[in-house]
């Protein structure tokens, strides 16, 4: 995977407007995402392992909001030669083109990946459904109906890895994990500009939700067990069982 830093806010002028998936945020994505959001490299670690605990063969394997295929890769780790079909989907299709390269060296015939709407997928039968950071990005109105279908095409046993970041209800508790992220963004060698930039860009596109919201969204869809595995201060993965 290209690892370019991530310098696109380093200037007043640089990228302006709302954040997009284009072709400047995909050539530094990988980079981006890891120094914004901890414990995003223990998710893709963490994957393999799960993919085992929970893996049936001849079946399904989606990574929705796909971006350059790592969740994928992660996946394909786990099936450990085993057979079964990854499918990625993503709407960005600079964001596709990088995930084709770097999955170029894996089987193509048990590989697609599907440049497409989340709310245009006609969901296949599956066992695993990776939603890692994708679903804050789904207008609110239309997560319901999405986490029904996806729901649905889970066979009985099956899981959806849902990875967001969280907002909180309570003030206090908002504050203590935002002033903390600020400090972890600096650590990671972000300046003060190009943290506040970054957060108008992208404030209004990432909509985060509490933890009760996911919950309860998750319960009505239909989903039996649904419990936190990693938790990195306002960033959760959750894993939802049919
Ligand atoms: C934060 S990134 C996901 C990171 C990726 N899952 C990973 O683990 O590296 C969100 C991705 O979702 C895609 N996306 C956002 N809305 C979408 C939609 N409605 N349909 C399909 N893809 C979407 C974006 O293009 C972007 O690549």
């Amino acid at each position: 995977m290209t690892n370019q830093k991530d310098t696109l806010y380093q200037t007043v002028d640089g990228l302006p407007g709302s954040f997009r998936f284009d072709a400047r945020v995909a050539a530094v994505f990988e980079d981006m995402i890891s120094r914004s959001v901890p414990g995003y490299q223990q998710i893709l670690q963490l994957l393999p392992t799960l993919t085992r605990a929970f893996f049936r063969p001849d079946t399904n394997y989606y990574d929705l909001g796909c971006s350059l295929g790592a969740g994928l890769l992660a996946m394909h780790t786990g099936f450990d030669q085993r057979n079964a079909r990854l499918i990625g989907i993503d709407n960005s299709t600079a964001m596709l083109a990088e995930a084709e390269q770097n999955l170029s060296h894996l089987n193509q015939d048990t590989l697609k990946l599907v440049l497409q709407d989340l709310q245009d997928t006609d969901f296949e039968p599956a066992q695993m459904v990776l939603m890692n950071f994708t679903l804050q990005f789904i207008p609110l109105a239309d997560r319901q109906a999405l986490l029904e279908r996806i729901f649905a095409s889970l066979h009985p046993g099956g899981v959806l890895v849902l990875s967001e970041k969280l907002k909180f209800s309570d003030a206090d508790t908002a504050d203590l994990m935002a002033s903390i992220h600020y400090q972890y963004k600096k650590d990671q060698d972000y300046s003060e500009l190009e943290i506040s930039k970054k957060r108008d860009a992208i404030d209004n596109v990432l909509i985060p939700e509490t933890l009760e919201e996911h919950t309860s969204r998750l319960r009505s869809a239909g989903f039996k067990t649904i419990t936190p595995w990693i938790q990195n201060l306002q960033f959760i993965s959750l894993l939802a069982v049919k």
